[in-house]
Formats: C-alpha cells, sequence, structure tokens
C-alpha cells in the first residue's frame, strides 16, 4: 500500500445525488467569486458522464449572473456540435441552454474541423481573450475535470507525447482504432496547471484505481495524465462519491 497525498480538498459525497449537487454548489460558488473579484469569469467544461448532472442543477442557480460567465472547454471529441459524442452536445441543453447563455459567451471547440487547425484555432482564441494569473499560461477561472478509468483527464491519455506538452497550450489528439478513440482536441498541462481553481469529479466504483493512483505520492503523469493536476497553481477541490472512495453504500 503506498502512502497516498490528496493535493487540495476532498469532498466525499453518500450518493449520486449529493455528488451533483455538492458539485454544483462548489462550481457555482467559484464562478460568484470570479465575478465578485474580476466583474466576468471563465469556465471550463471537460466532458464524459459525470458532470452532467451537476452542469443542470448549475444551471438552475439563480445566484449567478451567466451573462458575465464565458464557457469555454478543457477538450472534445473529433465530431460534430450534433454528435452524441460531442462535449459540447452533451452541455447544450443541461446547461447552454436552461441558463440561456449567450452564444457570444459560448467558445466550443470545433470538432467538425480537421484537429490540428481546430486546436490552432482555439489556442489564439485562448490566448488573446483569456489573461494569466500565474505564469504565461490563459488563467481560467473554474475548470471542471474528469478522470478516466485509465488515469485519463482532459484528452491527455496514458504514455501518449500530448501528456508531455508544455509549449502548446491546445493540441489535436489523434484516434486511437485499437482503443475505439476518435481523435480529440484537448487543453495541455500548462493550461490545466494554470488554472485558477479545479474541480475533478470523479463518481463510482471504477475510479477507484486511477484516484488511487493520482493521489499516491509515486507515479508519473505520463501513465497517469490525472496527476497533471497535482501541479494546479490555484485551488483543487476533489469531488467524489463513497464508491469512488472505495466504500460501499451508506450503511
Ligand atoms: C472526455 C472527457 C474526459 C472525461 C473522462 C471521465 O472528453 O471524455 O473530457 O476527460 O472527463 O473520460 O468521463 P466520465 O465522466 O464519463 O467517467
Amino acid at each position: 500500500m503506498t502512502t497516498k497525498v490528496v493535493p487540495g480538498m476532498l469532498v466525499a459525497t453518500p450518493d449520486a445525488e449529493t455528488f451533483a449537487v455538492e458539485a454544483a454548489s462548489r462550481i457555482g460558488k467559484a464562478l460568484r467569486d470570479g465575478i465578485a473579484k474580476r466583474g466576468s469569469a471563465t469556465l471550463a467544461l471537460s466532458g464524459g458522464n459525470t458532470p452532467l448532472p451537476a452542469y443542470a442543477i448549475l444551471a438552475k442557480d439563480d445566484r449567478i449572473d451567466w451573462t458575465k460567465v464565458e464557457v469555454w472547454w478543457v477538450d472534445e471529441r473529433a465530431v460534430p456540435p450534433e454528435s452524441p459524442r460531442s462535449n459540447y452536445g452533451g452541455a447544450k441543453g443541461p446547461l447552454l441552454e436552461a441558463a440561456k447563455i449567450a452564444p457570444a459567451s459560448i467558445h466550443r471547440m470545433r470538432g467538425e474541423d480537421d484537429p490540428t487547425s481546430a486546436a490552432n484555432e482555439y489556442e489564439a482564441l485562448l490566448r488573446s481573450k483569456v489573461k494569466p494569473a500565474y505564469g504565461d499560461a490563459p488563467s481560467l477561472d473554474v475548470m471542471v475535470m474528469g478522470i478516466g478509468d485509465d488515469g485519463h483527464t482532459a484528452s491527455l491519455f496514458p504514455d501518449e507525447p500530448e501528456v508531455q506538452e508544455r509549449t502548446r497550450l491546445v493540441v489535436a489528439v489523434p484516434a486511437s482504432p485499437s482503443k475505439g478513440r476518435e481523435a480529440r482536441i484537448s487543453l495541455t498541462a500548462p493550461v490545466i496547471e494554470s488554472a485558477r481553481a479545479i474541480f475533478v469529479l470523479a463518481r463510482g466504483k471504477e475510479k477507484v484505481t486511477a484516484l488511487e493512483n493520482v493521489w499516491s505520492v509515486e507515479g508519473s503523469p505520463s501513465e497517469v495524465p490525472a496527476r497533471l493536476i497535482r501541479n494546479a497553481r490555484g485551488t483543487i477541490c476533489w469531488i467524489i462519491d463513497r464508491a469512488a472512495g472505495g466504500l460501499g453504500p451508506v450503511p
């Protein structure tokens, strides 16, 4: 058993419902703090299934002035926005439409385009609209991250070169037919590390090993890309349910 250190705050909730409520509450508070301090806030969304119920609750938080929130993405699949695989598409109903966010405040990665040109375009947009808070990379105020069962985060996958990228802010990630994975577009480590507040959402027993590998004092981001989050310059809040914490249901 290796020593585990959770960098930042760990919030463990008893079940999926409280998980979504807690995640929405903390993400919403971070957005409100950003608006109070700087007049506006940037929110970067990950895809996958875990955050969707939290997005739906977040959209209904009428304490948030959504006219002052700009929405970005952590990653996207190389698919059109109407595809069921689209991360933008996943957030469209529960969050973007529900919170009535103006199209001009929605900066999606163009999954329908060639991934390299889409990545270049997104990087240019990010550099032009989001200022750094700690160093050279743009600092998104609130970043919602997930973690794959294999320890990936964003679209940075184990033993792939994109995990080591330190110059580009947004990269195209080639498809992996053997792993049934389409090409992706992803933020890179410098942007992830520069976020002001990262919320990592992990729910279900499938996440136990990945979380243990992230929290282990030993290990490398190449093997477990979600370990990149440990280098965050801002705050980190890990939100899990009992199952992801390796515990059974509430007795
Ligand atoms: C993606 C996500 C990815 C996701 C994890 C967890 O595009 O797939 O951005 O990083 O957060 O794969 O996905 P689940 O929440 O579905 O387990």
